[in-house]
């Protein structure tokens, strides 16, 4: 995930980023995501979760929880988001926020909206919510069709219109694929009239019930038409819209160089990605699963590095440090690609097609002939990020 406007500009997320990039120049956990349950009351026909009504048979306990957020504040996680499934399914999902205020940890709620009322949406500001991030895949008959349960694009409408009455930002995400792409534009204009702040818009992710589905992706070319439409967004100086980009890292510099090629000053972007590249496996960003497992990214559910139950944060932090100090690979080398270190592919990708984690992005947008533009120092150089912490034995401290 990468906020653009965020990252290249001043964002409506610049707090929050700001805590997480210290903390990943730190080596620290820059951002947790949580899948605190993969129960759904939903089906949807995509979903990499493959989330239905059951729970994992080794679900964290209620108590494991809480003590799991209490760890979560004293390592100086700032920002947790959580998910699922349906988050808002599990039993203890209030005693978890709660938790997590007292923590002074920043949560956003991934949820599909279905059980926010008014009366949930005034409960969630008192809990100290300041975004959610809900899902919408285009018109009302189709969003229906997709998640399985009619009626829900109306209640997703009602729900997006209770929070932001209740002054909770609002994230309109949706999962790009060939059946999403004719709506698209439409799903962006909606996330601007309904005063969402920001669309996350994720390139389809082959797991769970998409698994298998590699030509329902959308083209290079319809990646490059999108990214052409956010540069233009960005460069409307009325316009003020967040675009969150995941699991297709190179439209991040296939659109600096669109800035650049525009005269647009790239640099406090460019020095980001030097610490949080464009794909952040790696680079601070932790992932949960509900029965604790520890993973480099929630899109690929079966690559864990281990269980919270039996390491600290800090030994996880370490963990998903370690993949910083491996090289992606093929096309995504740094002798092959300038701009490795900066974007890196998607790690979960190559993990699902080849079962090697650092193999190359065969979904880059990027021609291979083509002049790169932005200006990256000695891309061959095995430059790490400056967030990897020491590698000898017992650490730098
Ligand atoms: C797994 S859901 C969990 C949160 C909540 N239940 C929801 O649907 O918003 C998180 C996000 O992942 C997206 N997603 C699910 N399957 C996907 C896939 N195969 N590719 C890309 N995004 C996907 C969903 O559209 C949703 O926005
Ligand atoms: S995408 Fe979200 S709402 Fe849909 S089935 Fe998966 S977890 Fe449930
Ligand atoms: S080749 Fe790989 S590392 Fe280079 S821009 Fe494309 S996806 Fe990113």
């Amino acid at each position: 995930m990468a906020h653009v406007r965020t990252l290249f500009f001043d964002g409506p997320l610049a707090e929050s980023e700001n805590k997480a990039f210290r903390n990943a120049q730190l080596g620290r956990p820059s951002d947790v995501i949580w899948n605190i349950t993969n129960r759904c009351n939903l089906l949807c026909d995509h979903c990499y979760m493959a989330a239905d009504g059951h729970a994992l048979p080794d679900q964290l306990t209620d108590e494991e929880t809480i003590e799991i957020v209490h760890r979560m504040g004293e390592a100086g996680v700032p920002v947790v988001f959580l998910s699922g499934g349906e988050p808002m399914m599990r039993s203890n999902f209030w005693e978890i926020l709660e938790e997590i205020n007292k923590q002074g940890v920043r949560p956003t709620v991934s949820t599909n909206c279905t059980m926010i009322t008014p009366e949930v949406a005034k409960r969630l500001a008192s809990y100290g919510v300041r975004w959610i991030a809900t899902s919408v895949y285009g018109p009302a008959e189709f969003h229906d069709a997709m998640v399985g349960v009619p009626g829900t694009h109306e209640r997703v409408v009602g729900a997006i219109k209770a929070l932001r009455a209740e002054g909770i930002g609002v994230v309109l995400k949706t999962a790009l694929s060939k059946d999403t792409w004719p709506y698209i534009f439409d799903i962006i204009g909606m996330a601007k009239d309904l005063d969402c702040g920001m669309v996350y818009i994720c390139d389809l992710i082959t797991a769970g019930r998409s698994e298998g589905g590699d030509d329902s992706r959308v083209s290079v070319e319809q990646w490059r038409e999108l990214a052409d439409y956010i540069v233009r967004d960005m460069l409307d100086p009325e316009m003020k819209f967040e675009y969150d980009i995941g699991a297709i890292p190179s439209v991040i510099p296939y659109i600096a160089e669109q800035f650049i090629a525009n005269g647009v000053d790239v640099s406090k972007g460019l020095e980001r990605l030097k610490t949080i590249s464009a794909c952040p496996v790696g680079k601070g960003h932790m992932n949960l699963n509900s029965a604790g497992g520890i993973m480099p990214c929630q899109f690929a559910q079966d690559w864990v590095v281990g269980n919270i139950r039996e390491m600290s944060f800090a030994e996880a932090t370490e963990a998903l440090y370690q993949i910083d100090l491996e090289e992606s690979e093929g096309q995504c080398a740094p002798q092959a690609c300038e701009y490795s270190r900066i974007c890196r592919g998607c790690r979960a990708k190559a993990w699902q097609r080849t079962g090697d984690a650092m193999a190359e992005d065969v979904t880059c947008i990027l021609h291979p002939g083509e002049q790169r533009t932005i200006p990256v120092a000695d891309p061959q150089s095995a430059h790490r990020s400056p967030s990897a912490p020491c590698a000898a034995p017992g650490g730098c401290g």
